[in-house]
């Protein structure tokens, strides 16, 4: 589905993505963990497409087509979506209306009513977008949005942070459910995929919830590590960040 290769990116005259490479097929979901200020919401905006983040070497593919140079808009009525670490509050704009203009291409006022009930959002549809919405309200809003435009490709930067665990459960439950859309709306097709996914976090309480493939670690704008993400992050919890250079020394002293 996605295919980045040495992706070198500049922000604010800064070079803070220093050659990232990652793949990830058809119906997987990846894991992206890293200590704070490692890249990985940069490499989240540079998928998306950000104009702030600037590309300086290296191509993004998505589902065959090099993206590199596209418009946010391009990316996303490809199906690329993001749920973003923060949120921006929108003042002015309310919620009903920002819900009513991402959806009136699809014609699915069921799934639409469907989703306002199962994310309990009734109560925000007229109020401004995020304005006055608690941490973890602003993080269901957003997961809401992104959820109800049922994007194939779905990004996820730290949607677990500052959410109950009551709400994680429910919310993990719709990511999964989310990531198995087309099995979803075609109930008779027996060899169906579902959709990718890319989710930054830094704990495991969202992964109990949903079906993870593969694990990378970002440190200082590069990826040195991948592997079995549950297990990937019981080693930095024991360990730290830093054991995933020894294993990438490792590994690139096993290849030589
Ligand atoms: N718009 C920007 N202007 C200047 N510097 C930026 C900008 N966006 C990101 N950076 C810098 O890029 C580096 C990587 O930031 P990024 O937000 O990707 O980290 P992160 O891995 O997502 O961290 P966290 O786990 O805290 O969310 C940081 O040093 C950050 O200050
Ligand atoms: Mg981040």
């Amino acid at each position: 589905m996605i295919m980045i290769k040495n992706l070198h990116v500049m922000v604010d005259e800064k070079e803070v993505l220093k050659g990232v490479s990652l793949t990830i097929p058809d119906n997987q979901v990846h894991c992206l963990f890293g200590p704070n200020g490692s890249g990985k919401s940069v490499l989240i905006s540079t998928i998306i497409g950000y104009p702030e983040y600037e590309v300086t070497e290296g191509e993004i593919i998505f589902n065959g087509t090099n993206i590199t140079q596209m418009s946010i808009d391009e990316r996303v009525k490809m199906g690329i979506g993001i749920s973003e670490q923060r949120p921006p509050v929108i003042k002015g704009v309310k919620l009903r209306n920002l819900l009513n203009l991402l959806t009136a291409s699809n014609n699915e006022e069921d799934y639409k009513n469907k989703m306002v009930t199962q994310f309990n959002m009734e109560k925000f549809l007229d109020r401004n977008i995020n304005d006055g919405l608690s941490g973890g309200e602003v993080k269901k809003s957003e997961l809401f949005l992104l959820l109800t435009t049922q994007p194939d490709f779905i990004i996820l930067d730290e949607p677990d942070s500052g959410v109950d665990p009551e709400h994680l459960k429910k919310i993990g439950a719709m990511i999964n459910e989310s990531l198995q859309k087309k099995i979803r709306l075609n109930k008779n097709c027996t060899s169906c995929s579902g959709n990718s996914g890319l989710i930054a976090t830094h704990s495991t309480a969202i992964l109990n919830y949903i079906n993870t493939d593969k694990g990378h670690i970002m440190l200082d704008g590069k990826i040195k590590c991948s592997g079995n993400p549950l297990a990937m992050m019981d080693k930095i919890r024991d360990k730290g960040y830093e054991y995933c250079i020894q294993c990438h020394e490792n590994s690139q002293e096993d290849e030589t």
